[in-house]
């Protein structure tokens, strides 16, 4: 025999023998994926995914796909095979189970756009480090008493422009107040300064190229962002280099900490380059998502008049309280009395979604009742499915704040006899939960105050909020507003 008719002798009892062991394996082992379709190669189905749809729904995508598959499913995404997943239960364990069974695992682009020392895309040590030191400044103390009384400034500021009878974009309004917030707290820029107004416009650039698709080409908004990056990260680092000449040798001990830049340099071993990604994850993380919070709660509530009506009951009690007792800032002890609006809050959160899915893999093989997720595989716990889905919440499709009262912790629709920390995640959960929860809900609640006090509010033109999946009004959200005065 020839070594050829050898091999080709050979072959086909090798590929019997192969064949056998394979199966032998399966059947030992079979992997059994969730239901769903892989789509075109390496696109997959991302296309569909992306569409934009109304924010307060699902999307077609969603739906048709959780018709067809159930609530967990396969699909391929940013390039990857990956489990979507628009289940309470699913959604919960994966965050649980942050860097013991999954990752965070965002696309290389934000970490190209954020820096590779931004919070979102850390992981491990370093995470948990950075994580630290936003909590220690979004700490409750610190909010009783530097960030309330900040809040305060920067609402009335941003309130005090608006002309009686004047039509705006409410969602620029509210970009203002949250920018001007974060801008002081991490840096204290001062509102309205030309330095402060040149790092909004060039953030506004940086902001266009997150959200844009991650072509580093000539003439596109991500190319525009990383110029843009580097402009804000030279401001950062000039402000930085004063505070270090300003104590000249007298060593960090001397260096004021009571915004974030000067805290991390005084409390933290954390490197230049470390510090700039922070501050700018830090500006991104808590700029975006509260502006749009609270341009939803505009939107919302101008639907809702007997929402309205009851937020101004509760506030002109606060406020009538206080005009006797002759104080005129708000505390701490005035926001805990504003319940209803933490139902307004929440039920904005709920059906508004400003913060759709997460990004996540499996780092170990994992299984889930009865579905194999292989490691290495992208996980995208959708947790505006769950909010949005009739079998957690009555009505889901409708605003209705009320739902909220009573519930002490349990679920609002308490029928269906599950606990909301299942089901109502739009701060995330487990170890990456939003540092900044607390502020935001103190951002709304401030804002709303004296929002309502002091405005009634219609839609100028017809607008509506959509998921881009970065949630947006295509025309700014445009209001007319009058002026009237309950105290
Ligand atoms: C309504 C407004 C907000 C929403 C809906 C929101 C939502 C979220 C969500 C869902 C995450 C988790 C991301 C993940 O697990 O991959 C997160 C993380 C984070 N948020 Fe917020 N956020 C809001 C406001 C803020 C504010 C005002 C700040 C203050 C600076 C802030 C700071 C952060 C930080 C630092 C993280 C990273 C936490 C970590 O990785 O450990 N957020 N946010
Ligand atoms: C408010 O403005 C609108 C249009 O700008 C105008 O038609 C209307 O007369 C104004 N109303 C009052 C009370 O000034
Ligand atoms: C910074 O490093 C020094 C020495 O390396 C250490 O003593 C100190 O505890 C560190 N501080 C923090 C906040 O990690
Ligand atoms: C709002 O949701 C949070 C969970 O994020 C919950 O702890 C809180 O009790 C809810 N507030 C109300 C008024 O139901
Ligand atoms: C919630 O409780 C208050 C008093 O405890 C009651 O007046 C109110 O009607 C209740 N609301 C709902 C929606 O059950």
């Amino acid at each position: 025999m020839s070594d050829l008719e050898f091999l080709l002798f050979l072959l086909p009892s090798v590929l019997a023998l192969f064949l056998f062991f394979n199966v032998i394996r399966r059947k030992k082992n079979p992997i059994h994926l969730p239901p769903g379709n892989m789509g075109w190669p390496f696109i997959g189905e991302t296309i569909g995914y992306l569409k934009p749809y109304s924010a307060t729904t699902i999307g077609e995508f969603m739906e048709q796909h959780i018709a067809r598959y159930g609530k967990i499913y396969k699909s391929h995404l940013f390039g990857e095979p990956t489990i979507v997943s628009a289940d309470a239960g699913l959604n919960k364990f994966i965050l649980q189970n942050e860097g013991k069974l999954f990752e965070c695992s965002y696309p290389r682009s934000i970490g190209g756009i954020l820096g590779k020392w931004s919070m979102l895309v850390l992981v491990g040590d370093m995470h948990r480090d950075m994580r630290i030191i936003s909590l220690n400044f979004l700490s409750n103390a610190r909010l009783k008493t530097h960030l309330l009384p900040e809040v305060e400034k920067q609402t009335l500021l941003v309130l005090s422009s608006w002309k009686e009878n004047s039509t705006f974009c409410a969602q620029d309004e509210a970009k203002k107040f949250t920018f001007n917030l974060m801008a002081r707290h991490i840096m204290s820029l001062d509102p309205g300064k030309p330095e402060t107004e040149q790092l909004k416009k060039e953030y506004i650039t940086f902001m266009k190229g997150v959200v844009s698709p991650p072509l580093n080409l000539p003439g596109t908004a991500y190319r525009r962002a990383l110029k843009s990056r580097s402009t804000i990260l030279k401001f950062i680092e000039r402000k930085m280099d004063d505070r270090i000449r300003k104590v000249g040798d007298q060593g960090s001990e001397k260096l004021e900490d009571d915004d974030l830049l000067g805290w991390v340099l005084k409390h933290s071993n954390l490197s230049k380059e470390q510090i700039l990604d922070l501050v700018l994850s830090l500006l991104f993380a808590g700029h975006e998502t509260s502006s749009v919070s609270i341009a939803l709660a505009i939107y919302f509530l101008q639907g809702c008049p007997t929402a309205v009506h009851q937020l101004q009951e509760e506030h002109v009690e606060i406020a009538r309280a206080k005009k006797e007792l002759g104080e005129r800032e708000l505390n701490w002890d005035d926001y805990k009395k504003m319940e209803f609006t933490q139902c307004v809050i929440n039920e904005t959160l709920r059906y508004g979604n400003v913060v759709r899915f997460l990004h996540r893999k499996a780092i170990k093989d994992v299984q889930y009742e009865g579905y194999d997720i292989p490691s290495g595989w992208k996980v995208l716990p959708v947790v505006a499915a769950v909010h949005l889905d009739p079998s957690h919440f009555d009505g889901p499709q409708h605003f209705h704040p009320w739902r909220w009262q009573n519930t002490s912790g349990s679920s609002p629709s308490s029928s269906f006899g599950t606990t909301m920390s299942n089901t109502f995640m739009p701060f995330g959960g487990g170890p990456r939960l939003c540092a900044g929860s607390e502020l935001a809900k103190l951002e709304m609640a401030i804002f709303i105050h004296h929002l309502v006090l002091n405005f009634q509010w219609d839609l100028a033109d017809t607008d509506e909020a959509f998921a881009f999946p970065f949630v947006d009004f295509p025309k700014g959200l445009p209001i007319r507003i009058r002026r009237h005065s309950l105290i």
